[in-house]
């Protein structure tokens, strides 16, 4: 039998990478770190320890705000590559890039589809889709980080990847804009109930 992607073994220099996650303990990074370590990485979780973290994980604490505390806590863990779940402000990626720019393989950007043009020109989005959501400064924030951070991959070759995640789901939430936090809303769907949606369903917003 063919084996599943997620069981297919990883080329030898892919195998066993020390994976650093900024946050990794949230609604998707947690499923995410869940799924690393069971394809066997060593994961590194940074966060302020207000949620626990798998003690087979490496814990650091450290408020990602907090440059100094940051570049602390970090001296001397060597990352193969970065995951950032918490890159909301410009200097916040750019002290990421003093941290690691030369020093990882890969860094890894968790941007959000809101940085899409709204209401979007065409459905589903596409990566080629226009960028630049007026609505909503958390989406001009993003694009503004996703820029500045392409910017140094052609001026550096700093080993940048987006990731643009949508709707998002985990075992404890189902973000949503109706019933956010709970799983109502999907059991509704589920038993094809009808659901409220404001807007047109195309919220401009998000
Ligand atoms: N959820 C969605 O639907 C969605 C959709 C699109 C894009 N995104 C993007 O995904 C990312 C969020 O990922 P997520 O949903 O996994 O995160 P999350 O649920 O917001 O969790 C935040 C994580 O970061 C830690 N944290 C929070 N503030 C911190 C700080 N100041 N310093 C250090 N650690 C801190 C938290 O642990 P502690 O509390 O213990 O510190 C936790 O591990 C964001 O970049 C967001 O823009 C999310």
């Amino acid at each position: 039998m063919r084996p599943r992607r997620a069981e297919r073994s990883l080329p030898p220099d892919m195998a066993g990478m020390k994976i650093l996650f900024v946050g990794g303990t949230g609604n998707i990074s947690a499923e995410c770190a869940a799924l690393l370590h069971q394809r066997g990485h060593e994961i590194i979780v940074l966060s302020r320890g207000r949620s626990a973290v798998p003690s087979s994980y490496r814990a650091i604490q450290a408020d990602r705000k907090d440059g100094a505390a940051l570049r602390a806590a970090l001296k001397g863990v060597k990352p193969d590559v970065v995951l950032n779940f918490l890159g909301y402000e410009l200097a916040e990626v750019q002290l990421d890039y003093e941290l690691f720019n030369g020093a990882v393989r890969q860094y890894v950007f968790i941007s959000s589809t809101v940085v899409y043009t709204r209401p979007p020109q065409r459905l589903p989005l596409t990566e080629e889709a226009p960028v630049g959501n007026p609505f909503w400064d958390y989406a001009q924030k993003k694009v503004a980080c996703e820029q500045w951070l392409l910017g140094r991959r052609a001026e550096t070759g700093f080993p940048v990847t987006l990731v643009r995640p949508s709707h998002t789901y985990s075992r404890r939430w189902v973000p949503n804009g109706v019933s956010s936090g709970s799983y109502t809303f999907a059991a509704r769907l589920e038993q094809g109930k009808p659901v409220f949606v404001h807007d047109d369903g195309k919220a401009r917003g998000r």
